[in-house]
């Protein structure tokens, strides 16, 4: 299951209620940061009789009916606090169907707050902005508004056929699977599941990638096979278990059938005398491509704008440099930019042999594509396999094989705030579904088999 927009954060850790984390109350202010609200859903006796300092009380029955007291801002986390063995959980589902997207969910033993004067919550670690910036525009530069290519100049004419071929469901052989069957540019460019289906609910080994951002990347596919979107671009259309087209012959035979796409390719590729072949969809595709880009708070951060982050996004981002994350997650991608061994430190357990298949070198063997980050908050399932369903566990795991080091929750937690902040803009109207040309007289049927 993909979480989507909820970024919900259930910490299990030897509590006997599933999803919540049992903690003491220091735990609490290490993990609880400066804009946070705490929600104490006891009894109002209970509460009387000592709380964390600055809570707000709203007892559980009753918290559906209230929840407008918690203010507008669906966004701001919440830390579901209540008796160590009382049911947190039906509070925490009310917050979460009401739109509250940022659920922390704890329990703890009360009496540590019935002495007063103590702070609510941590202060923010320090973080020298300026500082801070320079790192992160040496580490990442900017986000271009076109992913260049000398060998694929973009114009509005391909940009334009090359998002009808996206979209083009007719591209497969039972016609009913398109690009963004897999890659829904409308959920930031991925499916949300761990593999995907393809012709007759068939599915690969891989997790589908997001195709936003892509374009940046050193190469393309996990083991990095296809040098560029182009190339890329011609796979999946011939793939058995994705598209099924059977040869290019037929694609071709295909779009040549559907008069709308004779004239979208003469408009594209006006100095060719026989606009439409396979190579000339794939420029089109990949130069629909070079424009997924998504910029967002943190490119804003980087150019100058010191309050487009706020303090525990800042905190994150210094968190993530000093992790050492930076020496794979680089560049404008914040990652895609090298091939890095799975379990460089750590032996990490996958049958997948990654890039060894392609170059045949044995130090190849469990390489991938460092992958990029952005956006990840919002592409769950993780890793080369889908395997990995949580960011949490994501960022444990990467610390623990990559470079050998155990997170913190704190840190763990500090880190996914940043990576959170990587979520972009997606320009809607470049996305939106296109209106596909009508099949002609002698357009192919489908072909269910
Ligand atoms: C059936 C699902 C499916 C369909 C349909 C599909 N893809 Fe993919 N796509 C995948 C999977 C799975 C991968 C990763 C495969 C691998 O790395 O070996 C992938 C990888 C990619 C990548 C590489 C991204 C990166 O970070 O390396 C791009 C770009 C991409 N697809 C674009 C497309 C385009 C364009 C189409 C239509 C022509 C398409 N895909 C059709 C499943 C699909
Ligand atoms: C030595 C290089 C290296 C370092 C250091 C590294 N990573 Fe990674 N990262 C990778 C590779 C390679 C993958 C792809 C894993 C796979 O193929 O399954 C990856 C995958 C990820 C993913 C999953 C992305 C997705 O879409 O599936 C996340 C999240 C991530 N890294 C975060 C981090 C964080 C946070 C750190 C620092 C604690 C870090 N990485 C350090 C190389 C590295």
């Amino acid at each position: 299951m993909k979480l989507g927009l909820l970024a919900l954060l259930l910490l299990a850790m030897g509590c006997s209620e599933p999803g919540v984390t049992d903690i003491s109350a220091d735990e609490l202010l290490a993990r609880t940061t400066g804009d946070a609200l705490i929600l104490d859903v006891r009894s109002a006796e209970e509460f009387a009789s000592g709380h964390v300092p600055g809570a707000v009380n709203i007892p559980h029955t009753e918290l559906g009916a209230r929840l407008d007291e918690l203010g507008n801002d669906r966004a701001k986390p919440v830390v579901v606090y209540c008796e160590r063995g009382r049911r947190a959980g039906t509070a925490a589902d009310v917050l979460l169907e009401g739109g509250f997207g940022n659920v922390l969910h704890l329990a703890g033993d009360m009496s540590q707050w019935r002495s007063e004067g103590r702070p609510t919550v941590a202060p923010p670690p320090v973080v020298d902005v300026a500082v801070l910036r320079d790192q992160a525009s040496a580490i990442f530069g900017a986000l271009p508004d076109v992913a260049r290519s000398d060998s694929n100049a973009v114009s509005p004419e391909k940009v334009r056929l090359g998002r009808m071929l996206y979209f083009e469901r007719c591209l497969s052989k039972n016609q009913e699977t398109s690009c963004n069957s897999c890659h829904p540019l409308a959920d930031f460019g991925q499916d949300g599941e761990p593999t995907s289906p393809g012709h007759r609910g068939q599915r690969g080994a891989r997790n589908s990638p997001t195709v936003y951002n892509a374009a940046l990347h050193v190469a393309q596919f996990w083991d990095g096979r296809a040098p560029d979107v182009e190339a890329q671009a011609k796979g999946p259309i011939l793939n058995p278990v994705e598209m099924a087209m059977p040869n290019e012959d037929a694609v071709l035979e295909l779009l040549r059938s559907i008069p709308g796409y004779v004239t979208e390719f003469a408009a594209a590729f006006p100095a060719d005398a026989d606009p439409i072949s396979y190579n000339n969809l794939a420029l089109a595709i990949g130069a629909f491509e070079r424009r997924l880009l998504t910029p967002g708070r943190f490119d804003a951060f980087v150019s100058g704008q010191d309050d487009s982050l706020d303090a525990a996004e800042l905190a994150g981002l210094q968190t993530f440099i000093e992790t050492g994350c930076v020496s794979c997650h680089s560049g404008p991608a914040i990652g895609g930019g090298m091939f890095q061994k799975l379990g460089l430190v750590k032996p990490y357990d996958t049958d997948d042999q990654g890039r060894f298949e392609i170059t045949g070198l044995e130090s190849d063997r469990g390489v991938f594509k460092v992958p990029s980050l952005r956006n990840v908050a919002e592409t769950a399932p993780y890793f080369h396999d889908g395997s990995i369903a949580s960011l949490d566990q994501a960022v444990s795991l990467m610390a623990e094989h990559q470079l050998g080091r155990v997170l913190t929750p704190e840190q763990n937690a500090s880190i996914r705030r940043f990576l959170s902040a990587l979520t972009g803009d997606v320009d809607g109207s470049y996305v939106a579904d296109p209106t596909l040309p009508e099949s002609g007289p002698t357009t192919p049927a489908p072909d269910p088999t």
